[in-house]
C-alpha cells in the first residue's frame, strides 16, 4: 500500500490525490451578486449539505493553486451575503463546465455558459432556470482555513427555499432519484452521472441493532465464498434463526439437493451451501441465506 505523508506533498500533487480518491463530489452550482450588481455563477464540488435543522449547506472557494488569488464567489458572499445554489443535472453538465471558466470580474456566466436567469423570490443572485433545484440561500459565515496556495474557504449558507420542477417527483410528491438525473465531481477531467441502473438500495440500520459480523460463526466469517456484502447483510438480521427454522430449510428442494450429492465432503458441502447463499443474497433474500449458512 501506498502511503503518503501530505506534509510531503505538493498542493498540485495533494489536489490530485485527495480529488480522485475523495468522489463523487455534488456540485454547487452558486449564483452570487456584488453590492454592484454584477452577477456571477460558478460551479464548487467542495459541497454538501451538514445540517437539516436548520438547514445548512457547505462549499469550499478555495485560494487558486497556482497563484494564491481568491475566486469572485468567494468576494461576492463577504459583499452581499446572499447566494442561490442550483443543482447540476446531466443536460446541464457541459455549460456547468463552461460557467467554471475563469472570466474577469463582472462577467455574468449565465450569459457566457448560456443559461437562463429566473429570479429568485428572496435573495437578489437569480436561480439557473435550467437546474432541476435551487435553494435560495442566506450565508451565515465564511470560514478561511488558510491564507496558502490551495486553503479553502467554507461558506456555510442556510437554505431558506427550496424550488423543485415538477417533472423530477415521483406520484408521492418527493424527488424520485431516477429522475433527478444528478451528476457529480471525481478526479480530474471525469464526471459520473447517476442513471437508473447505477442506483441500488441499501437497507438502513437504524431502528434495529444487527447481530454484527462478529455473531457468526467462524466458519461463516471466514467463508472463500461470502463477501464482504454478504456478512454485512446477513451481520444486519436481528436474531439468528431458531434451530427448528434452521432444520426446516434443509428440506427445501436446493439445499437438500446440495446436502444429499455431499454426504462425506464437507468442504464441497460448505462451498456449495455458501454459494447458495451467496446467489439468495444477491436477490435479497437475507433470512433464508441466513439459514443456510447456519446449517453447516
Ligand atoms: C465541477 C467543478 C467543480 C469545481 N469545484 C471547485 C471547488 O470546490 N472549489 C474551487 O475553488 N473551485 C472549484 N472549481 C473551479 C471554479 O469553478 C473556478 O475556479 C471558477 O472560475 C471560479 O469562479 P469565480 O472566480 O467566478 O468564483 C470547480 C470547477 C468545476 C468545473
Amino acid at each position: 500500500m501506498l502511503t503518503l505523508k501530505t506534509s510531503d506533498l505538493s498542493p498540485m500533487q495533494m489536489q490530485n490525490y485527495l480529488q480522485y480518491a475523495i468522489a463523487p463530489r455534488p456540485i454547487c452550482f452558486a449564483s452570487t451578486i456584488d453590492s454592484a450588481g454584477n452577477i456571477n455563477l460558478s460551479p464548487f464540488s467542495f459541497f454538501n449539505m451538514f445540517s437539516t435543522n436548520p438547514p445548512m449547506c457547505v462549499f469550499s472557494p478555495a485560494r487558486r493553486v497556482r497563484d494564491n488569488t481568491t475566486k469572485h464567489t468567494l468576494e461576492n458572499v463577504l459583499d452581499v451575503k446572499e447566494c442561490v445554489i442550483n443543482i447540476v443535472n446531466y443536460d446541464m453538465v457541459q455549460q456547468m463546465s463552461l460557467a467554471s471558466t475563469e472570466y474577469g470580474k463582472g462577467i455574468n456566466e449565465f450569459e457566457k455558459a448560456g443559461f437562463t436567469m429566473q429570479e429568485s423570490h428572496l435573495v437578489k443572485p437569480p436561480r439557473v432556470a435550467e437546474a432541476p433545484v435551487q435553494l435560495e440561500c442566506i450565508i451565515k459565515e465564511v470560514i478561511p482555513l488558510g491564507d496558502q496556495n490551495g486553503a479553502g474557504n467554507l461558506i456555510l449558507a442556510e437554505i431558506k427555499l427550496i424550488h423543485i420542477k415538477e417533472e423530477i417527483l415521483d406520484s408521492e410528491g418527493k424527488i424520485d432519484q431516477a429522475k433527478i438525473d444528478l451528476v457529480a465531481r471525481l478526479g480530474g477531467d471525469w464526471y459520473c452521472r447517476v442513471t437508473p441502473e447505477s442506483l441500488f438500495k441499501v437497507a438502513k440500520p437504524l431502528t434495529t441493532l444487527g447481530i454484527g459480523v462478529d455473531a457468526l460463526p467462524a466458519a461463516v466469517r471466514n467463508s472463500k465464498v461470502l463477501t464482504g456484502n454478504d456478512l454485512g447483510m446477513l451481520g444486519n438480521v436481528e436474531v439468528l434463526p431458531s434451530a427448528d427454522e434452521i432444520d426446516a430449510i434443509s428440506f427445501s428442494a436446493n439445499v437438500k439437493d446440495i446436502l444429499d450429492a455431499t454426504i462425506g465432503d464437507s468442504s464441497t458441502r460448505e462451498r456449495e451451501l455458501h454459494e447458495l447463499a451467496h446467489q439468495l443474497l444477491m436477490v435479497g433474500n437475507v433470512n433464508d441465506a441466513l439459514k443456510i449458512v447456519l446449517l453447516f
